[in-house]
């Protein structure tokens, strides 16, 4: 499994000769489109070309300052502009990103079979936030999951981009880390698209320590030996169904001087069958994305070690496979999770928790200073919240509002939902210390409250990323159809506001 081939990205100051399509910004109204960002000498020879001004071409062809939208015009020697909906307003960093995701997915399918097309980006990236967004947003609108195919590979129909930039160290900086974190969600997205029958628990931990390898990231795997040996249960029992067992991959990168200390923890479950408590075909056909909270957490991990931000962070993603067999862990089952709490398991559907548990009460020892969990948790929180705003659950409010302000940065949508007061006495169990599920309504609640349970007295959150981490079909601004990357960019901004 090859990592996703994506488009190098370089700053220049002007236009470079060799570009095929160069995007420009739309701004105005409908009626009355303005081209904006447009180099001067690039407008005059289009305009030449086309004989009339830019702005009255751009009407002829339906530009359209809608964010995203976009219209192509045939400018001078070949050249195309792609000119894209920027909102009628100030473009936000945010709108950047996503026109920018969405002007490069619409140069792409401007390719011949060959592809190669050389992109240039002249959207306004004058201030370093900018031109991160639109790095981010140009890269991400680039990449595609390969089919498995007999056919031969297509060649990637962006070759490279080009950001425009007024020059200025810091604004290439930016662009620069625009592409790490780019590069990191698209790493989380293609570990998500690959099918469940190639990205099992062994290969996804040996896909992790490939991601790893040149960063400052100190990698350990426990394989089910190591995890029995280990006192495991919440991995041994979710993961004993399949043949492919568990697995625990622990990431650490320690830099030095780092004074906060960050342990970020991925629900991994491979493929969510349900288990016994078998999911209906339906809900089934999508749940290989169930490992996108261990994708997210792993990929955020490099994108901070690559960064250099000076904030120790250890991850651990919590690998397994969920499936029914004789050997399958059951409903009324009695698990001892690591460090010996005992969990009632309600129903072997509500695996996630499971896994996590272990993985939260490991991560304790190395006496974190916030904890994190990734998961695609509920679909309980989809219900709530929709298909596109995560939720975040916590015992630390402080820890929420930094969490919520990282996601705004990152331009990712989450919403804080609350854990009741009287969620604990619903998670009483007659036969064990906690009881693994409370009750259907509130779904999303009630397992954050179990959680709760292996976190201590951490400053912790929750991440439920079951509605974002998947979109079904069809592409918005900077994503396409599959795995998302949901949180990667929310987890860097975080380290980054942390490592202050
Ligand atoms: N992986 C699912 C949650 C999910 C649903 C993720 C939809 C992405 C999209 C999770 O393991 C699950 O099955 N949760 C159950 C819990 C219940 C049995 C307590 C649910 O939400 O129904
Ligand atoms: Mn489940
Ligand atoms: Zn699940």
């Amino acid at each position: 499994m090859p990592a996703p081939i994506l488009p190098p990205l370089t700053t220049a100051s002007s236009v470079p000769a060799r570009v095929d399509v160069l995007i420009v910004g739309v701004t105005g109204t409908k009626d009355a489109p303005t081209v904006v960002g447009c180099p001067p000498e690039v407008e005059k020879a289009t305009a030449k070309a086309l004989g009339s001004s830019l702005a009255e071409a751009a009407r002829a062809v339906g530009a359209d300052p809608a964010v995203g939208s976009t219209a192509v015009l045939l400018g001078a020697k070949g050249r195309r502009l792609l000119l894209v909906g920027l909102g009628e307003d100030v473009p936000t960093p945010d709108v950047l990103r996503r026109a920018s995701g969405a002007a490069v997915r619409a140069a792409g399918s401007l390719a011949t079979a060959d592809g190669g097309l050389q992109v240039g980006l002249a959207l306004d990236a004058t201030e370093p936030e900018a031109a991160q967004a639109i790095a981010e947003g140009a890269i991400l609108g680039s990449y595609t999951y390969q089919p498995i195919s007999s056919a031969e590979v297509a060649a990637p129909k962006v070759a490279a981009l080009t950001l425009l930039t007024g020059g200025g160290k810091q604004v290439a900086a930016a662009a620069t880390t625009g592409a790490t974190v780019a590069r990191a969600v698209a790493r989380a997205r293609e570990w998500v698209n690959v099918p469940p029958n190639l990205l099992y628990p062994e290969t996804f931990a040996d896909e992790a320590r490939e991601w790893a390898r040149d960063a400052k990231i100190t990698v350990d795997v426990l394989d089910e030996k190591a995890l029995a040996k280990g006192g495991y249960g919440g991995l041994l029992a979710v993961g004993g169904g399949s043949s492919r067992l568990p697995r625990l991959v622990r990431f650490s990168y320690a830099p030095r001087g780092a004074k906060t200390h960050i342990v970020l923890v991925g629900k991994g479950i491979t493929f969510d069958s349900g288990g016994l408590n078998i999911k209906p075909g339906d809900s089934m056909y999508t749940m290989k994305c169930d490992m996108a909270g261990a994708a997210a957490v792993l990929a955020a991990t490099r994108a901070v070690a690559d960064l250099n931000l000076p904030v120790k962070v250890t991850t651990y993603a919590a690998m397994a496979e969920n499936l029914p067999s004789d050997t399958a862990y059951r409903p009324s089952d009695v698990l001892t999770i690591y460090g010996g709490k005992t969990v009632e398991n309600a129903n072997s559907d509500a695996e996630g928790r499971l896994v996590l548990a272990d993985a939260l009460a490991r991560s304790l020892e190395d006496k974190p200073d916030v904890i994190i969990d990734v998961a695609t948790l509920t679909g309980a929180c989809v219900v709530a919240l929709g298909e596109e705003t995560a939720g975040v659950l916590s015992n630390d409010d402080d820890l929420v509002e930094q969490v919520l302000a990282a996601a705004d940065a990152a331009g990712e949508l989450l919403w804080q939902l609350p854990i009741p007061a009287t969620a604990k006495a619903k998670l009483a169990s007659k036969v064990a210390d906690v009881k693994s599920s409370g009750s259907r309504m509130g779904g999303a609640l009630f397992a954050a409250a179990f959680l709760r349970e292996f976190v201590g007295e951490h400053s912790w959150a929750h991440l439920d990323i079951a509605g974002p981490a998947f979109r079904s079909e069809g592409a918005d601004g900077h994503q396409g159809p599959g795995g998302t990357g949901a949180a990667v960019g929310t987890l860097v901004a975080l380290a980054q506001s942390l490592a202050k």
